[in-house]
């Protein structure tokens, strides 16, 4: 059986996406399981057990003999009973404080987003109730449910954009290198911009507004208003990062992004998909057949999804 994280509000998609309308459903505030015999990647997973299992236990010492014979050594997912879950976590073994992580994070914590090379296998468990324990060996995300909060900046960044950027760059494990050439689309205020240029980066911000004056002082940033769909595929000379957070409709954003990587001129993307209204799937299934493309759902995400491009970063 399979488990899937998704926020409450998406678990209709993502039953959707699976094809199951069998799928099992458990909602916590503000997350939800989806328990399925269907093996994917929906987009709208937050986190993926693959080969869960479910065991009914009657103590903490009952659970941790379990975990332990099954080879499982963290991750406790806070979801039901957390206290509980949380002895069992501390008696299994000490594992790292996810609340508030310091950006970028420790390589040996972000793992690939791929889930092929997996740096932690420790696994994952979490209590659906007080005697029923949720456990996988075969996690996708270390930190489990994908649920990840950062130590938030509220000095230097404009708004709270940039802290998609920080969760995809952690759980792509890549980050810029000083020099590198990036542009960022839709870019004001400036969020993205500004994770960029922290890593000495030069960053192209494209956008028909402005970016915020703090900014604009910034060296490693130069600015052009115009229209991000008037730039030619392929125009802007190699590029090390392209990212865009452009807000337009998903179906304008999929032939553009398509001639940008058939341009042959880009490294890596990190694109957002904004979801106008109802959500539809064949717009999303496009995305995801573009050849070494992934979509994913990042914690810090809302009525959108995140296209990376290549799946398996660089
Ligand atoms: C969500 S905001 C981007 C926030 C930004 N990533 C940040 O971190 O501050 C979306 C942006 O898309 C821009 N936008 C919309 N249509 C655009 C277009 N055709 N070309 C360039 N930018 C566009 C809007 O002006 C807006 O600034």
């Amino acid at each position: 059986m399979n488990t899937y994280f998704s926020k409450p509000e998406f678990v209709s998609l993502l039953i959707q996406e699976l094809g199951d309308p069998e799928a099992r459903v458990f909602n916590s505030p503000g997350l939800s399981i989806v328990l399925s015999q269907q093996k994917g990647e929906p987009a709208f997973a937050l986190d993926i057990w693959q080969e869960a299992q479910i065991a009914q236990i009657d103590s903490i010492g009952h659970a941790v003999k379990l975990l332990k014979s099954q080879g499982i050594f963290g991750y406790h997912k806070a979801f039901s009973h957390q206290g509980r879950g949380v002895l069992i976590q501390e008696t299994l073994r000490k594992v790292p404080d996810f609340n508030g992580i310091v950006f970028p994070i420790a390589p040996d914590i972000a793992p690939d987003v791929t889930g092929i090379k997996k740096l932690k296998k420790w696994g994952g468990f979490c209590l659906l109730d007080a005697h029923t324990l949720l456990f996988s060996k075969n996690v996708w995300k270390a930190i489990p449910g994908g649920v990840i909060t950062f130590l938030e900046n509220k000095n230097d960044p404009p708004n709270r954009a940039y802290l998609k950027l920080w969760e995809a760059l952690t759980w792509w494990g890549v980050y810029p290198k000083p020099g590198d050439q990036c542009v960022d689309f839709g870019a004001s205020p400036g969020g993205w911009s500004w994770v960029l240029s922290t890593f000495g980066a030069h960053v192209l911000a494209i956008d028909k507004a402005p970016l915020a004056p703090s900014l604009q002082r910034l060296t490693h940033i130069e600015s052009r208003h115009v229209s991000a769909f008037s730039i030619k595929p392929g125009s802007l000379g190699a590029l090390d990062w392209f990212v865009a957070d452009i807000a337009c409709y998903p179906e304008r954003l999929l032939p553009w992004i398509q001639a940008w990587i058939a341009s042959h001129t880009l490294k890596r993307m990190i694109c957002t998909i904004k979801l106008q209204g109802a959500v539809d799937l064949k717009v999303i299934r496009a995305f995801q057949e573009i050849p070494h493309g992934r979509v994913i759902h990042l914690w810090h995400n809302k009525h959108e999804l995140t296209f990376l491009w290549p799946a398996t970063p660089i």
